[in-house]
């Protein structure tokens, strides 16, 4: 009896198990594979929906909810369409508490905690501007979530960095700080 084992052992090693088949005890689909015209489900064909070269396209009428969004660079062609942007983000706690974080982590290091551009970085910088001056105050909710976006002359882009709700989040909590040091 042993002796069959061994020599059944032997049979599937030459019929070729993988090393991690062989440290572990064949299952129905190992003795299966051994059949090489068997398809298990590992090795047969399967649809890669995102592969070229048939992609499988949206359904018509699909809406990107993230992703997607078409390119809108701050310049003054665009100004009107910036300022049409509307801020879904109700300005709650948790919406601060967001926004709280990821500016201490993108906005910081220039713009300064409270936000009146005295962050570590503008010591070389230089030219950071508040966030709480007037005219900062005057900018709209999608000015600000845009330029987040797209960056300025100097300004870096965060769009790649802060993504979704995330930017209306800073938004809120831009307009915090600027109540606050009202
Ligand atoms: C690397 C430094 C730096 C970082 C980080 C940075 N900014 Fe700025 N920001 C600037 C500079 C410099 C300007 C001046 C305009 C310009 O040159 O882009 C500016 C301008 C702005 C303006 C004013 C635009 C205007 O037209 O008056 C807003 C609003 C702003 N930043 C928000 C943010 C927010 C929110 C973040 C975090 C997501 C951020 N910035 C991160 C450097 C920075």
């Amino acid at each position: 009896m042993k002796r069959k084992l061994a020599v059944l052992g032997l049979c599937l090693v030459a019929a070729g198990c993988t090393a991690d088949q062989w440290e572990r005890f064949p299952g129905p689909d190992d003795v299966i594979a051994l059949v090489p015209w068997f398809v298990t489900m590992h090795r047969g064909i399967a649809i890669q929906p995102y592969k070229w070269p048939i992609p499988r396209m949206p359904v018509e009428g699909t809406v990107p909810v993230t992703g997607n969004e078409p390119v809108l660079r701050v310049t003054p062609a665009n100004l009107p369409a910036i300022d049409a942007l509307r801020n879904p983000v109700e300005r709650t706690a948790r919406s601060i508490e967001r926004g709280h974080d990821r500016y201490d982590i993108f906005c910081l290091p220039c713009h300064g905690a409270g936000g009146a551009g005295d962050g570590p970085v503008n010591e070389k910088l230089l030219v950071t501007p508040s966030l709480l001056t007037q005219r900062a105050r005057d900018l709209t909710d999608g000015y600000l979530y845009t330029y987040i976006r797209h960056g300025g002359a100097i300004m870096p882009a965060y769009g790649a960095r802060i993504f979704g709700e995330d930017r209306w989040h800073v938004v809120n909590y831009v307009r915090l700080l600027q109540g606050a040091a009202q």
